[in-house]
């Protein structure tokens, strides 16, 4: 049997992934469905969780799911209704993210927007990653959780709330990985570059500083999230920060060398 012909095990594994209405979190909810996989797709807004899961390859086996995950009694809801919709959830993404807003620099960001953000981002991942992997460690089941964090993790992006949140959030990976580890839950980050997808507006000129040559799109991050998420293909990953970025972040003041030729 070939392992890329069957990374999931459809028959004991469910996934629920977060910001599935749209961008990176569709395009990964999606290609869970795709591999088989019972998949909850939760988001904000109705309209757009709703066509996400018409556009599954397989909608019989999306669930949607609608709420404001920047409040403690949604993250609760959507645990107990994903229980009750999938049984046991094996598979997590927390790819839900407010909008980020380039006017919101340091010195002009709200209270509010600052606390949405690490309430969507940290706080929301941090409740649902927790009480997930209570569960399975209950069930004495494994698992594989894997939590969008950013580039911006590392470096600045002019948006404080963001970059701070995504920074918690990679150590959170991290802590989570070290201390579940044991009970075979592995927990990774999957890094983004400048993926055209929604939530990030881009400038077609930064494609040249991408030594791949153009932006991302969300369909470069789902292969190598599932492949991530996967416990047969990477039985061994847990704490990583996998970055698909198209080289983005190998960019500083020096140019490529020109090669001549070669
Ligand atoms: N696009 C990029 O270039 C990029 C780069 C680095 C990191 N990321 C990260 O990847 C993830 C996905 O990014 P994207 O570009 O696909 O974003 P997106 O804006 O297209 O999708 C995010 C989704 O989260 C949902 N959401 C926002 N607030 C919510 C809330 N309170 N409750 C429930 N759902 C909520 C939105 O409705 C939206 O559908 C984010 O965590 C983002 O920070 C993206």
């Amino acid at each position: 049997m070939s392992l890329f012909n069957s990374p999931f095990d459809p028959t004991r594994e469910a996934a629920l992934v977060t910001g599935a209405g749209n961008g990176i979190g569709r395009a990964i909810a999606q290609a869970l469905v795709g591999e088989g996989v019972r998949t909850l797709f939760a988001d904000l807004r109705e309209d757009t969780v709703r066509a996400s899961v018409a556009a599954s390859p397989r909608p019989e086996l999306a669930v949607p799911w609608v709420g404001d995950l920047a409040t403690r009694e949604a993250c609760d809801r959507l645990l107990a209704d994903a229980r009750a919709a999938l049984g046991q959830v094996t598979h997590f993404v927390h790819s839900a993210s407010p909008p980020r807003r380039e006017a919101d620099h340091a010195f002009a960001v709200s209270q509010d927007t600052w606390r949405q953000m690490h309430a969507v981002n940290l706080d929301a991942g941090f409740h649902l990653s927790r009480e997930l992997a209570r569960q399975l460690i209950a069930a004495k089941q494994p698992g594989s959780f894997l939590l969008l964090t950013s580039l911006h993790a590392g470096t600045p992006r002019n948006l404080p709330h963001y970059s701070t949140s995504k920074a918690a959030l990679a150590m959170l990976v991290r802590e989570l990985a070290k201390t579940v580890g044991r009970h075979g839950i592995r927990v990774n980050a999957l890094v983004p570059g400048a993926i055209a997808a929604g939530g990030f507006v881009a400038d077609p000129s930064l494609a040249k500083h991408i030594p791949l040559g153009r932006l991302g799109r969300s369909e470069d991050l789902a292969p190598i999230a599932l492949a991530v998420l996967s416990n047969r293909i990477s039985a061994y990953v847990t704490g990583a920060a996998i970055v698909v970025d198209g080289g983005l972040s190998l960019t500083n003041w020096f140019e490529p060398p020109e090669l001549g030729d070669i």
